[in-house]
């Protein structure tokens, strides 16, 4: 099947699973050097996906696989931009999911994940919410002394 449409045109070869698999060689760092200049501004700094103008949206990355990672960027399905190997080296691609497979890791220690983003937001979640007992445990001990 892959052959025959091959034969249609050319496109991108698939890459090999041998060479997929030296992410876990790859820097974490760098990774995520690329992904932020290269990534993030579609599919959110922790790979969450986001939505895109004309009603487009980029998927979320923590279900795909090393070797879906490293397709998507050579042949740009839909509004991705395709990333030639001038734009991004193999080497670079290989960070990169060596990246995301980190994020995909620490997705959700558990709790409530408030759109993971990030300390500010928590911390103003928990003043609002503690604040807001404050006030009430006080209005409410106010209330029976009368
Ligand atoms: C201009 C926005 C944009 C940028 C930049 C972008 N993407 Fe995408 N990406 C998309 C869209 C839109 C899709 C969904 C395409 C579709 O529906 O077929 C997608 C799909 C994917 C998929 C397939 C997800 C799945 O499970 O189906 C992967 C993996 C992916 N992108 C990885 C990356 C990586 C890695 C980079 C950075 C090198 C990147 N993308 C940069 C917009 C973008």
């Amino acid at each position: 099947m892959a052959s025959y449409i091959s034969t249609f045109g050319p496109g991108p070869a698939i890459p090999a699973q041998d060479f997929i698999d030296q992410w876990v060689n790859a820097s974490v760092a760098e990774g995520g050097e690329f992904y932020r200049t290269n990534c993030a501004q579609c599919h959110n700094f922790a790979g969450s996906g986001g939505a895109l103008t004309d009603g487009k949206y980029a998927p979320g990355l923590m279900a795909a696989s090393p070797l879906e990672i490293y397709e998507a960027m050579i042949t740009g399905p839909q509004a991705m931009p395709k990333f030639s190997e001038a734009t991004l080296t193999p080497e670079a691609k290989l960070a990169i999911i060596r990246y995301i497979e980190e994020l995909k890791k620490q997705e959700n220690p558990g709790g409530i994940s408030l759109g993971r983003l990030g300390p500010v937001v928590e911390g103003l979640f928990l003043w609002t919410v503690g604040l807001g007992l404050l006030i009430g445990f006080a209005w409410w001990i106010g209330a029976r002394v009368r």
